[in-house]
């Protein structure tokens, strides 16, 4: 990647940001451009960063095709990590801007790889799997969590958790459903000469990340225990035994990185990656260790109904891309509460303000 020149959209974001300064750094020596409309409230402390690290920053909108000229300079590389990423975008009514972010803005991302003969990497989610196949499966119960059994006869899953030829029929949220029909359009772009690599990530979290209500579960989580504020256990018997899998973000710029330097392999598909059933809580789980980490206590509500968004358990089986690549996820779950401790707790006159909103 030296001297190449990457465009990252939604390159003020949390995983925008962090894949970024990653790129730009010496060991990589990309050019790099972050472009964000700062709709994502907290992106903005991430501006100074960028230029810390060399990075140029764009203030532009992906819907808007003119934002993208970017003065006709020539583009390497799109991440493109700009979207509304709230499963409950449109739930209170009004899809327009997860539909027009997240699926206008890539088709103009698209546009502009077309143009300039840039690759694309496309940050898709677990999400694409559908709600009522992915709570179908096969689980136990334990004092702490749900756990996936075997699951014989399901395509594409196993104790180890999703993998990517599970059935996609079905509801899966209107932001699931914005990154589905992105993951078709990039096909079809290929066929018009972009190359492309689609990855489902399950949860990335880490440092940097805005977590909120909605969207940013391990932040939040974390935050409520460091700037205070109330917690619930929401749905699935209400004693917070859903389960996700975890990929630290360092992981996560370093799976980007290990994709990129074997483009030939991976162009083209689509894979499943996150922290894997190795790297997985409950939420139960995750505030014991935020506890134990913090050395404070939340107040704890439950709330029996489950949202009709809502998996109990999403583990993403990536046996697939590590058998294609050297990549495996090297920090725990208990590293990515330590790290967002760390960050939260040295930055938190700065931070109280975006956690306590
Ligand atoms: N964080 C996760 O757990 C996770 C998991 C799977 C996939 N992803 C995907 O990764 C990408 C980045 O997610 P994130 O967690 O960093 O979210 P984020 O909200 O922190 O970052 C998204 C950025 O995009 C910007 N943005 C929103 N609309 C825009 C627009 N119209 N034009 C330009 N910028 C715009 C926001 O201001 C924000 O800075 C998203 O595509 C998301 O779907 C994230």
């Amino acid at each position: 990647m030296r001297g190449a020149t990457v465009l990252v959209t939604g390159g003020a974001g949390f995983v925008g940001s962090a894949v970024a300064r990653r790129l730009a750094a010496p060991d990589v020596g990309a050019r790099v451009v972050a472009f964000d409309n700062l709709r994502r409230r907290g992106s903005e402390l991430n501006v100074p960063l960028l230029a810390e690290a060399g990075v140029a920053f764009v203030h532009g909108d992906v819907r808007h095709q003119d934002d993208l000229a970017l003065g006709g300079r020539p583009i390497d590389l799109i991440v493109e990590c700009a979207a509304e990423p709230s499963v409950l975008a449109g739930y209170g009514g009004g899809s327009r801007y997860v539909v027009d972010a997240n699926l206008g803005g890539l088709v103009n991302c698209l546009e502009l790889a077309r143009e300039r003969g840039a690759r694309m990497m496309f940050l898709s989610t677990s999400r694409v799997y559908p709600v009522e196949r992915v709570n179908a499966l096969a689980v136990r119960e334990t004092t702490t969590r749900y756990a996936l059994t075997d699951q014989p006869g399901v395509p594409g899953a196993s104790a180890e958790g999703i993998a990517e030829d599970f059935p996609l029929g079905g509801v899966r949220t209107l932001y699931g459903s914005t990154k589905l029909a992105g993951e078709l359009l990039l096909a079809e772009y290929a066929a018009l000469g972009v190359e492309y690599v689609i990855t489902r990530f399950g949860v990335i979290a880490g440092p940097g990340q805005m977590g909120k209500v909605d969207q940013g579960v391990f932040s939040l989580w974390m935050a409520r225990h460091v700037f205070g504020g109330a917690l619930r256990y929401q749905g699935w018997g209400g004693a917070g035994k859903q389960v996700r899998d975890v990929v630290h973000i360092a992981d996560a710029c370093d799976l980007l990185l290990a994709q990129l330097g074997a483009w030939s392999s991976v162009n083209g598909r689509t894979w499943n990656a996150g922290g894997g059933l190795a790297n997985s809580l409950s939420l139960a789980e995750t505030t014991a260790l935020c506890e134990e980490i913090s050395g404070t206590h939340v107040e704890m509500s439950s709330d029996l109904a489950t949202h009709p968004s809502d998996v109990r358990v999403y583990l993403s089986d990536q046996r697939a891309l590590m058998h294609a690549l050297s990549w495996r996820p090297l920090r725990a779950p208990r590293q990515v509460l330590e790290d967002l401790h760390a960050w939260m707790t040295s930055n938190a006159a700065t931070l109280a303000p975006v956690f306590r909103a």
